[in-house]
């Protein structure tokens, strides 16, 4: 199993290319199962991740050709054309969702297109329960028949979805993608409420509007979707947008380190409520032409912090925080109000000397001045990343073990970070 080694104590200086969002592609590839002409995504970030979904639309009769790969040099990131001329399989085994919690994301399509839809369930995972009742009662609201069994949801509607108002009682990304998805296909008119309104949400309906939905209220919490017949649907050409979590880690890797690195493609719009936290704590963002430049001073302050749906700050970055916090003057609280168990970077964050405590949903950190390498266990994606910052400035070298959850979504993490000045390898056990 492959590890990350990191020697602290360089400041990041120069550019790094920010890639396509894994978490706007994941949708933008399972929209593909809407129509029977090819939908072209480039921009796609090279990610555990997006091969997996791949490999599950591939199970479901989706034919994906790989159209270019241009990471060296020019924009990042892959083009993949998808066909879904026919479906051949409704059912999303157990042995591919595991893999992946966004395997969701084809239950929608899936059972609006066919009728049926068969999808193993995905448990909890590091970060909490996680449920996806959310999916399945907006679904049943379009007129699904939901049940399970042994371990799938099985998704009914062999007349076809019919179009409904669904008003989510709690803000969800995954279910609202779904929804959006599923009652394009519906009949009639869908409103959806309290929709989710993260950009991955508005890269979707952009899309799905190329494609020929019509979709009103896009960026907003209320959605209005007129469906029609998959006959109806175009295929597209669809670039993915810039992913605002990787730019904000790699912001906050620049921070912690004192430095100065340009983000190149990033876009402030997407990232305000992250940049007004990095700025109260002293650091300084600017736009530029090509994107974002990121300086820090030596020393930042500590600043509270709480999670909320987006434009809110992002739990996705809310470990990465964590470790910025770890080293800052002063106290800072962060709150998380997204997921119960987002904490799991914590205990580790303290074997590398960070002064951490956990307060039900909120962390104190009060800053030290000094992090220490230590070998530490890397339990989610972002969890990772906060201990690669935490790497960057600590003394002596850290070593980071189970480095695939990193792989699912930061591509080509040490390149991008060894490029600006860390020292940083990846060394295969
Ligand atoms: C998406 O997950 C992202 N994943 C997550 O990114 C991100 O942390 C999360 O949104 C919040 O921003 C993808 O886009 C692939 P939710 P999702 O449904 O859709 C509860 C990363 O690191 N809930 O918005 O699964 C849920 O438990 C990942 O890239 C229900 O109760 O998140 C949570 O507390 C991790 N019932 C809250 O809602 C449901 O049916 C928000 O979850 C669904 C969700």
């Amino acid at each position: 199993m492959d590890k990350i080694r990191i020697r602290g104590g360089n400041s990041l200086i120069g550019e790094i290319q920010i890639s396509g969002a894994k978490n706007a592609a994941l949708p933008l590839m399972a929209a593909s199962l809407l129509t029977d002409k090819p939908l072209v995504l480039s921009n796609l970030p090279h990610l555990a991740d997006i091969s997996t979904m791949a490999n599950l639309l591939n199970h479901h009769g989706v034919s994906i050709g790989m159209q270019g790969d241009d990471t060296n040099g020019g924009p990042t990131g892959r083009t993949l054309s998808l066909l879904a001329g026919g479906i051949k399989n409704t059912t999303a085994p157990y042995d591919l969702v595991r893999q992946m919690r966004a395997s969701i994301l084809v239950l929608g399509p899936l059972v609006a297109r066919e009728g049926r839809a068969r999808v193993s369930m995905p448990g909890g995972c590091a970060i909490g329960s996680r449920p996806v009742d959310l999916h399945l009662r907006a679904l049943e609201e379009l007129g699904a028949e939901i049940s399970l069994d042994a371990g799938y949801v099985e998704a009914r509607a062999p007349k076809g979805l019919r179009g409904s108002r669904v008003i989510f009682p709690t803000v969800s990304v995954g279910a609202t993608e779904n929804i959006l998805m599923a009652a394009v296909l519906a009949e009639g008119k869908s409103e959806i409420c309290n929709a989710a309104r993260e950009p991955e949400i508005s890269d979707l309906a952009c899309c799905l509007v190329e494609m020929g939905a019509q979709i009103t209220g896009i960026g907003s919490d209320t959605l209005q979707v007129y469906g029609c017949r998959t006959s109806l649907l175009n295929g597209t050409n669809y670039s993915v947008e810039v992913d605002r979590i990787e730019a904000g880690t790699y912001a906050m890797a620049a921070a912690i380190t004192g430095g100065n690195i340009i983000l190149k493609g990033a876009q402030v719009n997407l990232m305000e409520a992250v940049i007004n936290k990095l700025s109260a704590a002293g650091v300084c963002v600017s736009e530029t032409s090509i994107g974002v430049r990121v300086s820090a001073p030596s020393r930042l302050k500590g600043v509270d912090v709480t999670t909320e749906p987006y434009p809110g700050f992002p739990t996705d970055l809310q470990a990465q925080m964590t470790a910025l916090m770890s080293t800052a003057d002063g106290a800072a609280m962060i709150t998380e109000s997204i997921f119960e168990n987002r904490f799991m970077h914590v205990p580790e964050l303290a074997r590398m000397g960070a002064d951490v405590t956990v307060h039900g949903a909120s962390s104190l950190v009060r800053g030290v001045k000094k992090l220490a390498g230590a070998p530490v266990m890397a339990t989610d994606l972002r969890a990772s990343a906060s201990l690669v910052l935490a790497g960057l400035v600590a003394d002596g070298d850290t070593w980071i073990n189970r480095v695939y959850h990193i792989d699912r979504g930061y591509e080509r993490i040490e390149e991008k970070l060894s490029g600006c000045g860390a020292e940083i390898e990846r060394v295969s056990s």
